[in-house]
């Protein structure tokens, strides 16, 4: 009952004209997955040009941030209805945003509602470092992420919010997490926590995703486990491979 998800983050890869190339490459092979909610997160610049390529199919288009205020004197940042004008989604909160540009949970609540506010589909990103890890605090990282990052958010359409699972030691390193750590992770710590914050019915409903080197190879094993609905694909969804990934959701 949870549809399958999967979205392209494209992180600070490819310009417009390589984003607009790209898509009209991998376009036919992603419409012809029917089934998947699919979505791509291109940069900020090539939103334009990929939400016109996109246009007309079901493939949904994504940006990578916003800010949280309207408008006004916020030197390099981007409005939700700025992000709006070409997108549906918004990822929230990934790990590098948290890391390098000293994101909280406090910010990611802040970006959660303005989001929702707009109409954007959040993709809240949740997860535990290596050294946290391996001390055996992911529960308690992750239950923090949840609180902090949800925290007073309302969930009317569960369709419309979705959380991705991304232990920050498997991005970008080509070490995924098992796929039942993974889903014992989301069953153990991650849906409980959704729960406790949004309700039974949400928790049950929203969609959680896997992120951390997630390949054609990989991705049918996470497919298969019963609480992840999909996945959220960095270096992987460069690449026409990201059509497989899809297909593998189905
Ligand atoms: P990766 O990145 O697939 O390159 O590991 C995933 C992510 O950071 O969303």
């Amino acid at each position: 009952m949870r549809k399958p998800f999967v979205a392209g983050n494209w992180k600070m890869n490819k310009t417009a004209a390589q984003a607009g190339e790209f898509v009209s490459q991998v376009l036919p092979g992603l419409k012809a997955v029917d089934g998947v909610e699919i979505v791509l997160c291109p940069p900020f610049p090539a939103l334009c040009i990929v939400s016109q390529n996109v246009d007309g199919s079901a493939i949904g288009v994504g940006a990578q941030n916003l800010f949280w205020e309207a408008s006004g004197a916020y030197t390099g940042e981007i409005s939700p209805a700025m992000v709006k004008e070409f997108c549906s989604y918004v990822i929230i909160g990934h790990s590098e945003r948290r890391i390098y540009f000293g994101e909280t949970d406090e910010t990611v609540c802040k970006k959660v509602k303005a989001a929702q506010a707009i109409g954007l589909v959040p993709i809240v990103c949740i997860g535990e470092t290596l050294a946290e890890n391996e001390a055996g605090q992911t529960g308690e990282v992750l239950r923090r992420q949840i609180r902090g990052g949800l925290a007073g958010v309302q969930v009317s359409d569960p369709s419309k919010l979705v959380v991705a699972y991304e232990p920050v030691w498997a991005i970008g390193t080509g070490r995924a997490a098992s796929a039942e750590g993974a889903n014992a992770v989301v069953r153990d710590f991650i849906r409980p926590t959704l729960k406790e914050v949004l309700g039974a019915d949400a928790a049950q409903a929203i969609r959680v995703l896997y992120g951390g080197s997630a390949t054609a190879a990989n991705a049918a094993e996470f497919f298969r486990c019963e609480e992840i609905d999909g996945a959220l694909v960095g270096g992987a969804s460069l690449k026409p491979e990201f059509i497989q990934i899809c297909q593998a959701a189905k």
